[in-house]
């Protein structure tokens, strides 16, 4: 099969390295890809926004199956537009995309479809907004409803903080469009866990989960980032609560969006807080998570390319689908002073290290210099990951791979993984 892979993060490395492993692979290829995606595919210079681009590569490689890693180009209609093409995609359509890229959208179906979520109303103006905080004082989560790169999330703790945060987003346009609808949402607490479902429009794989770390220092302090590190298989999960899932979540939300007629392909990513009263959806994504791809993708023991082709396809056998039990632990390398200025360009030592046993490095931010040298080009520079029996044993040998590598200024946490922290990580102050 001939594979073109969209996006160019350590996620879409973890799809690439994991595809790259199938037998039935002839030839991959991704746009925009990295540094590291160069070693093992041919990247092609595509920005994700490029949708006419994207597609035109599509078929000028003659690909069998297109994977979309970011969420920006499905909820464009990249889906929509390669398959009129004939071309096999993994990823859902610009209609289910809205699952992710309205927050309004996303809540009414959970609401049609019974599914446990936050108390909400979306709202479009200030007197919308006051209508309902006049009934709902307490703390709230102030939302802009669309795409806004992870920042259009406002936690408040009062009625004041309320206001201001819905004048933000709808009147100051903090958000651009995204915020000129507002979603208001009860204010939950409880440990968080993403959660993962390989779906054919009908039939949904084995749930896997994994928890991300949103800021940027240790203990969780610090600014919110676009994650720190990741580690799958929180000590809280296990086959029960993953059964409540799909059969109180997930399973409703794939059974309303194909009967309402646009059935869900591709990664169904369910953010979940795990309440007193069960789990609830803070936010459903089209896409698979960035950083959590990276400690998910050496867990699948099935072949890659047979389940997302089954799932552009419609004719995934859910049974066939294996993830592995192990422990993996993912540590985010930084530019210094990200999430705001970073300085790029440094040369990154320490790569071509074997590494200890059950280490993997995914690249992000990174390109090649004129001699082939690898060097910083973003904001996370890597994803170092450890895998093992257990959850200390694939945090120490994370680690001990971080350690070996240096470029100018890099930054990382020392607590992902770490027993004290599961299932907190996401919890935002
Ligand atoms: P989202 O992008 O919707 O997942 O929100 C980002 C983060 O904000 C989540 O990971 C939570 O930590 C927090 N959050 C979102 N919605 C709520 C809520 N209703 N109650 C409490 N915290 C929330
Ligand atoms: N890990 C959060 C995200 O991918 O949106």
């Amino acid at each position: 099969m001939k594979v073109l892979i969209i996006g160019s993060g350590a996620r879409e490395h973890a799809i690439a390295w994991r595809v790259d492993q199938s037998p039935k692979l002839t030839k991959l290829w991704v746009a925009a890809g990295n540094a590291g995606t160069a070693a093992i595919a041919e990247n092609l210079e595509i920005r994700s926004g490029d949708i006419d681009g994207l597609v035109a590569a599509a078929q000028k490689t003659q690909a069998d199956l297109v994977i979309v890693g970011p969420e920006a180009p499905l909820a464009a209609g990249l889906a929509d537009k390669l398959d009129a093409l004939g071309i096999p995609v993994f990823g859902p359509s610009e209609a289910a995309a809205r699952i992710e890229a309205s927050k309004s959208f996303a809540l009414e179906l959970m609401r049609r479809a019974n599914v446990p979520c936050p108390d909400f109303a979306s709202v479009w103006d200030q007197a919308g907004a006051e209508s309902y905080i006049k009934d709902h004082p307490g703390p709230l989560v102030v939302k802009a409803d669309g795409l806004a790169a992870g920042k259009g999330v406002l936690l408040c703790q009062d009625s004041n903080e309320a206001l201001s945060a819905v004048k933000l987003c709808i009147s100051d346009k903090a958000f651009g469009e995204a915020g000129d609808t507002v979603v208001l949402e009860e204010y939950l607490s409880g440990p968080e866990v993403s959660v993962f479902a390989f779906c054919d429009g009908k039939d949904m794989s084995p749930l896997v989960a994994a928890c991300d770390y949103k800021r940027l220092e240790d203990g969780n302090q610090g600014p919110n980032t676009g994650g720190m590190g990741s580690y799958n298989q929180p000590d809280f999960w296990n086959d029960a609560l993953a059964a409540k899932i799909e059969k109180s979540i997930m399973r409703p939300v794939i059974d309303k969006m194909a009967e309402e007629g646009h059935p869900y392909k591709g990664v169904l990513y369910a953010g979940l807080m795990l309440t007193q009263e069960g789990p609830k959806v803070l936010e459903f994504n089209c896409r698979l998570g960035d950083p959590e791809t990276q400690v998910v993708m050496p867990m699948l023991e099935s072949d890659p390319l047979d389940l997302m082709l089954a799932c552009a396809r419609g004719n995934l056998q859910p049974e066939t689908v294996k993830w592995n039990n192990k422990n993996f632990v993912g540590v985010a390398m930084v530019s210094g002073g990200y999430p705001d200025e970073y300085r790029t360009g440094y040369g990154i030592s320490g790569l071509d290290h074997d590494g200890p046993e059950e280490t993997l490095v995914f690249h992000a931010g990174t390109k090649l210099g004129p001699s082939g040298e690898t060097l910083t080009a973003g904001g996370r520079v890597l994803t170092v990951v450890g895998g093992g029996e257990t959850m200390e044993e694939a945090r120490r040998r994370a680690y001990s791979r971080v350690e070996q590598i240096s470029f100018t200024d890099a930054r990382w946490r020392r607590d992902i993984g770490s027993a004290a922290n599961h299932g907190t990580a996401r919890l935002a102050g």
